[in-house]
């Protein structure tokens, strides 16, 4: 059965290795799955005092994850966690109290960085908030991918064969992953 998923990119800069590895996945991935990446950037930083009145950016958000059916995270790690943009879009959508969109999807998260640790951090601080939020994510295969500028073909945009197999694999994983739900 085809799904939708909202990719979440969490770096906003134009030449993103976590762009450019999302576009890659969403390239991958099986057929079934419809896959597009969700503006995160755009979003006002959240604030209780917004949510009688919420930005049109915060509607239009809570509106495409509540149309999907799953998310795919895909980020870098900033200072050893999740990048302040990514948890800003996941407090916009938990809000407000009752009306989280994140219950009943179901996600897994990718990291990349272009050092050797994976982003580690970043990956397991994402599930922290999301599975509280009632995202059940999925737990194999991991994905830190590490180095990732070695990895890409001289376009700066292709994986190489290696790690095409890999991303390929996992979006197999994903779409058995929320076939279960
Ligand atoms: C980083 N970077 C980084 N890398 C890492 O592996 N662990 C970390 O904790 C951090 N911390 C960090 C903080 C901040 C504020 C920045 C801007 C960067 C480096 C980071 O992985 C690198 O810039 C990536 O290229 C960012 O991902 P995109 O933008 O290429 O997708």
């Amino acid at each position: 059965m085809e799904k939708k998923i909202a990719v979440l990119v969490g770096s906003l800069r134009k030449e993103s290795f976590n762009k450019k590895i999302a576009n890659e996945l969403i390239r991958l991935a099986p057929t079934t799955l419809k896959m597009e990446i969700v503006e995160i950037g755009n979003l006002p930083l959240y604030n209780e005092d917004l949510d009688s009145n919420p930005p049109q950016q915060w509607i239009e958000f809570r509106e495409k994850i509540r149309n999907s059916d799953a998310i795919l995270f895909v980020s870098p790690e900033y200072n050893r966690t999740i990048p302040g943009g990514l948890k800003n879009a996941i407090d916009v959508g938990s809000r407000p109290p009752g009306k989280s969109v994140w219950k009943g999807k179901s996600g897994a998260v990718v990291t990349v960085t272009p050092s050797a640790t994976g982003g580690l951090g970043s990956n397991h601080n994402i599930r922290q908030a999301v599975v509280f939020l009632d995202v059940p994510m999925m737990q194999q295969p991991e994905a830190y991918i590490s180095k990732v500028h070695e990895l890409l073909l001289e376009d700066g945009k292709t994986v190489n064969e290696k790690t095409e197999t890999f991303l390929k694999d996992y979006m197999l994983a994903f779409e058995k992953w929320i076939n279960h739900f």
